[in-house]
């Protein structure tokens, strides 16, 4: 019972891998959520609370007393939870990632999923043990009237169930995700959703990415609970107790993005790919292979373009980088699989001797996708459904005449969607005709947007993102 400030997130900071003499080796852990936070709490004693991913994680976990690996990391502490493997693969695959994720994004193909019978039903018991580990350690670790900010959909039930054994404690939780509209969370059987919109009301204050997220889910708290909602001080009242909703979008640190990207190994990766592709224009994109980040439907778009447009023949490349991601689910393996096809028939299509008009990349290179945004003539971030995407907002910062195709349905929309050109993503001849209006930009045109892109991107840095949910529980 010592810290004051404890964060709480399924990956947490840095994960560990065996080797086969049973040695660990220590990297830092992945994805936006920890990425933005990592930085916000470095050199801190801010309490991280983290699942155990993987064998070598839970090596860890076993040679540390009580689970805390301290002062080892310029991260701070961080207890590290060793929940079972088989209630962890229910809970993380099986309802947060294939679940709920798939509410959240709208991603289900609804004529044959979901399907929530008995199976579910064993799933969705693990998800609460894991939330109930969760809030059992963080109960054990809080000091008194400490702050506890509990993080995204793999933690909706965590703030009730810690809400009961610590009632001192002030709990927040941040959803990293978009939050689906009450009809389409109503998929989730009647009791899951309550459970799941009970559990976020658990916390003093419930924070969005956008004010478009914020709003879903009280609707949802206002359809699904029969909550009392109050759009204009953004609150929701439900047995008693008062939610405060904030939005906070999330944004980046340019100065810290931009000494790491003028750094020797980004160099001389710009160098590399300068050197594949010569002074042709660049169209960029970098993601998790992930099935909400529409990569299919953008290279299908790229591919009308090239037909549409024959005078681009050998003057652009698309660089596509798509890093892997869950790929225990098999629906994420199959969509691998899906890009790596439609690559390979633009290129069958329209590749020549000396012209390579796609460059796929489907493994994980910081430097290198640093590299990419530096280069950039176009960066195209097109996801079905997305929280925030980072990428739009780093895009901009490390290419000041970059112009942005972007999703009107990302999160980043709503700051950036004035100097970008929005697209439907599903539309895939408009974002074909974008990726033309993108290219032919005057140059003026793009440094104006750039500008102002750049601004936007940087407005709220992690740093005062986290203050600002902080000072949100005084
Ligand atoms: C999204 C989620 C994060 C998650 C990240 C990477 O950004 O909001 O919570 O950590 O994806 O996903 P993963 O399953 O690899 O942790």
């Amino acid at each position: 019972m010592s810290s004051t400030v404890l964060i709480a997130s399924n990956r947490g900071p840095v994960s560990f891998t065996l080797s086969e003499d049973g040695g660990l080796t220590m990297r830092r852990g992945g994805g936006g959520l920890v990425s933005g936070l990592s930085e916000v709490v470095r050199d801190t004693d801010v309490l991280w609370v983290c699942a155990a991913l993987s064998d070598g994680d839970r090596g860890a976990v076993r040679q540390a007393p009580g689970g805390r690996l301290d002062r080892a990391f310029e991260t701070g502490p961080i207890r590290m939870l060793d929940i079972p493997p088989a209630v962890f693969h229910r809970a993380y695959n099986a309802v947060a990632n294939s679940t709920l994720w798939f509410v959240n994004h709208l991603l289900y193909n609804t004529p044959f999923s979901p399907e929530f019978g008995t199976r579910f039903r064993r799933e969705w018991e693990s998800y609460r043990t894991y939330n109930g580990a969760f809030a059992l350690a963080l109960a054990e670790e809080a000091a008194p009237r400490a702050r506890v900010m509990v993080q995204d959909y793999h933690l909706t039930l965590t703030p009730a169930m810690l809400r009961v054994d610590r009632p001192d404690l002030r709990i927040g939780h941040f959803s990293h995700t978009p939050w689906a509209p009450p009809e389409y969370f109503a998929l989730l059987p009647e009791d899951v959703a309550a459970e799941v919109l009970t559990g976020i009301l658990g916390a003093d204050h419930a924070g969005f990415l956008t004010a478009r997220w914020a709003r879903s889910f009280m609707d949802c708290c206002e359809v699904l609970l029969g909550a009392r909602v109050d759009h204009a001080t953004r609150t929701v009242t439900y047995d008693g107790r008062t939610t405060r909703i904030g939005v906070h979008p999330l944004g980046v640190n340019g100065d810290a993005l931009r000494a790491r990207a003028a750094e020797p190994d980004v160099e001389s990766h710009m160098t590399a790919i300068r050197d594949h592709v010569g002074d042709r224009r660049l169209i960029v994109r970098i993601d998790r292979t992930e099935l909400s980040k529409n990569i299919v439907r953008g290279l299908r778009a790229y591919q009308e373009f090239l037909a549409a447009h024959p005078e681009w023949h050998g003057r652009v490349v698309h660089l596509a980088f798509a890093y892997p991601s869950r790929h225990d689910l098999p629906e994420y393996r199959e969509y691998t699989a899906a890009v790596q096809r439609c690559a390979k028939e633009i290129e069958d299509e329209y590749a020549t001797e000396d012209w390579d008009p796609l460059i796929l990349n489907v493994n994980d290179d910081y430097p290198r996708s640093l590299a990419a945004y530096r280069l950039a003539d176009v960066l195209l971030v097109n996801p079905i459904r997305d929280g925030m995407n980072l990428v739009a907002k780093e895009g901009p910062i490390l290419s000041p005449r970059c112009a942005l195709v972007l999703s009107r349905e990302a999160g980043a929309a709503a700051e950036l969607g004035a100097d970008s050109l929005l697209v439907n993503p599903y539309d895939v001849s408009g974002t074909a005709a974008a990726l033309h209006e993108a290219l032919t930009l005057p140059e003026q045109e793009r440094l104006r947007r750039g500008l102002r892109l750049r601004e936007a991107a940087t407005a709220l840095p992690p740093q005062r993102w986290f203050e600002d949910q902080l000072a949100a529980l005084h």
